[in-house]
C-alpha cells in the first residue's frame, strides 16, 4: 500500500495475476469490492492527456490499471497527493475528492467499478465550486 487516507486507498500488487507463457490472467473478486457494483467503465487515455478533473457528489469506485501507467492526482479540498499507479494497482476512490488522471504513457488502460450507474448530476466539475463545497460541510 503506498497511500491511504480517509477518502482513498492505494493499493499496489495486490491483484492476483497469473503468468504462464501465453501471457498474463489477472483476477479480482466482486467481494474485494466495497460497495455493490452498479457499472463498469474504462479510460484507454492518449499519452500525457489528463482525464478526470472532477469530483463525485456520492458515487463510489475501485479503479485498476489494466495497461501502462497513470498519474493520480487525489484531492480532499484540504490537501493533494499525487500517487503513480501502473499494471495491477488499484485504488478505493470515495466520493468528495477531486481527481485527475494523466496517462503517463500511449497504452494507458484504467478500469474503474462503479456503485453507481452514470449520473451527469453526481458531477462537481468546476474546481472552485468543489471547494467551496467542502468548506460548506467542514
Ligand atoms: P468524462 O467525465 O469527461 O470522462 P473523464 O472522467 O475520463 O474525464 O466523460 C466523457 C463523456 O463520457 C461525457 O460525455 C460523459 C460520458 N460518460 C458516459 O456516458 N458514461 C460513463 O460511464 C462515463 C464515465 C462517462
Amino acid at each position: 500500500m503506498i497511500s491511504d487516507a480517509k477518502n482513498w486507498k492505494v493499493n499496489t500488487r495486490e491483484t492476483k495475476v497469473i503468468a504462464d507463457e501465453r501471457g498474463f490472467l489477472g483476477e479480482l473478486n466482486l467481494s474485494e469490492i466495497p460497495f455493490p457494483a452498479k457499472r463498469i467503465y474504462w479510460i484507454h487515455a492518449f499519452e500525457e492527456e489528463t482525464r478526470g478533473r472532477h469530483a463525485h457528489i456520492s458515487l463510489r469506485q475501485f479503479l485498476i490499471v489494466l495497461s501502462g501507467k497513470f498519474s493520480i492526482t487525489l484531492d480532499d479540498g484540504i490537501s493533494s497527493h499525487q500517487v503513480e499507479l501502473k499494471v495491477g494497482d488499484n485504488l478505493i476512490l470515495e466520493a468528495g475528492v477531486w481527481r485527475e488522471f494523466r496517462a503517463l504513457d500511449g497504452d494507458a488502460i484504467l478500469l474503474v467499478i462503479a456503485s453507481q450507474e452514470y449520473d451527469d448530476l453526481d458531477y462537481i466539475r468546476d474546481y472552485d465550486l468543489f471547494i467551496k463545497s467542502k468548506h460548506a460541510v467542514l
